[in-house]
């Protein structure tokens, strides 16, 4: 890669200042090309509170009035998973670049809705698949495309989540149905196996899912279990659960990958069990603290830790990476949005074939969804 020689300032626009805005506002005002940042957050005392804390040019609860300034030339939408999709298209008029958050859209029309004004805005924009960033990830990935495994014929993840993040995201909807352990935690696994499969066609998909915890509390989705197969007989073998007692020590992912190819087999224990803190009070730590939890894998929190004030991990490392990216137009490997829209899919796909119980073939669309789902 060429050196950077010049660097274009930076104006930021943060629209959703929730955990994710705050996070990704704390590593931009670290960066030396973001002169300005302001802020579009919904709920006010949130939006002060952040802007506090990452010094923001601009505060306003209308993102429309934040997208008019004259500074903003780049945007972060990190607003909840079902309110993407209106900050995006207002965004694609001003042609800036953007960080989005994953997934694209919680539903397979919008996301196709999405995934074309981008491209037809021809905006650089990348998805929040921020695992990418961690460096376990990368160094498999690094050896998957030298080829030192071989010809890749099984990926297999298992996905083991505490259900503090389950319970959150059932209270923050009205529409339970659009939510699953799939859709909105399952796509960060299944998009880094991808990855590794990058080359490979997807053809058929099977699925099973259980909802004996949160089914009767919130009409949930406690856990589902598939397989993708592929053109050339690879299988991908994935599970999730998200339904874990709020006392599992996983602040919220906890992940084993084995990747087996004709030449070489490479497994990752990305489960944190190698850093585990037990202590005799609560700690004010990881996704949302709640006084059951005593002991904690350290590190199992995906974005990354506050250590010394400063959000350090994957998250970071992300968005120095789109800043980078955005301030010298260096290459990033940040998933791209035709990426984050066949996540979106093949996401839809498992909770589609588990509602069916039956296989589906690949790809699908909105309507083929909804006729399945009718029964014709
Ligand atoms: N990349 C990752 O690793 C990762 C990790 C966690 C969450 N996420 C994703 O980030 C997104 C945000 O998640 P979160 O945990 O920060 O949620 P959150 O609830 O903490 O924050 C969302 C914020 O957006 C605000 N908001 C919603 N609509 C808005 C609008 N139209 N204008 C202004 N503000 C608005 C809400 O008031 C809220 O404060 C989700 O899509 C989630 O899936 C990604």
């Amino acid at each position: 890669m060429a050196r950077a020689k010049s660097s274009k300032k930076i104006g930021l626009a943060i629209i959703g200042a929730g955990r994710v805005g705050l996070f990704r506002g704390d590593t931009a005002m670290r960066h030396p090309a973001v002169e300005w940042i302001g802020i579009a957050e919904k709920n006010h005392n949130r939006g002060h509170f952040v802007a506090e804390k990452i010094g923001a040019d601009f505060i306003t609860q209308d993102y429309k009035e934040l997208l008019k300034r004259p500074e903003v030339n780049a945007v972060i939408i990190a607003t909840d998973e079902h309110l993407h999709v209106a900050p995006i298209l207002d965004a694609l008029a001003y042609g800036m670049p953007l960080l989005i958050e994953k997934p694209l859209a919680t539903t397979l029309a919008d996301s196709a809705k999405v995934m074309a004004a981008i491209e037809q805005a021809g905006v650089d924009a990348i998805v929040g698949y921020t695992q990418r960033f961690r460096r376990n990830w990368m160094g498999a990935k690094e050896k998957v495309a030298s080829g030192a495994l071989g010809d890749v014929t099984l990926v297999t993840s298992r996905a083991f989540m505490n259900r503090l993040v389950a319970i959150d995201n059932y209270k923050r909807t009205n529409d339970p149905k659009s939510i699953s352990p799939m859709v909105i935690s399952g796509t960060h696994a299944l998009d880094i196996a991808m990855w590794y499969l990058e080359a490979k066609t997807p053809v058929e998909l099977y699925a099973r899912s259980i909802d004996k915890v949160l089914g009767p509390l919130y009409g949930g989705i406690d856990a589902t279990a598939g397989m993708i197969m592929f053109s050339d007989g690879c299988i991908l073998h994935t599970n999730i659960s998200w339904a874990l007692p709020v006392t599992w020590p996983g602040a919220v992912y906890s992940l084993e990958v084995g990747i087996v190819g004709t030449e070489g087999v490479l497994t990752i224990d990305d489960t944190h069990r190698d850093m585990v803190l037990a202590v005799s009070a609560p700690q004010e730590e990881g996704y949302n603290p709640d006084k059951r939890r005593l002991v904690d894998f350290m590190g199992s929190y995906p974005p990354g830790d506050w250590l010394d004030g400063e959000l350090i991990g994957p998250m970071a490392e992300e968005t120095n990476s789109w800043l980078n990216r955005v301030a010298t137009g260096q290459k990033t490997h940040a998933a791209t949005v035709k990426e984050a829209h066949n996540r979106l899919m093949l996401t839809k796909a498992f909770d589609l074939s588990a509602k069916l119980r039956k296989p589906v073939d690949l790809p699908i669309d909105a309507e083929l969804e909804e006729r399945l789902l009718r029964g014709v």
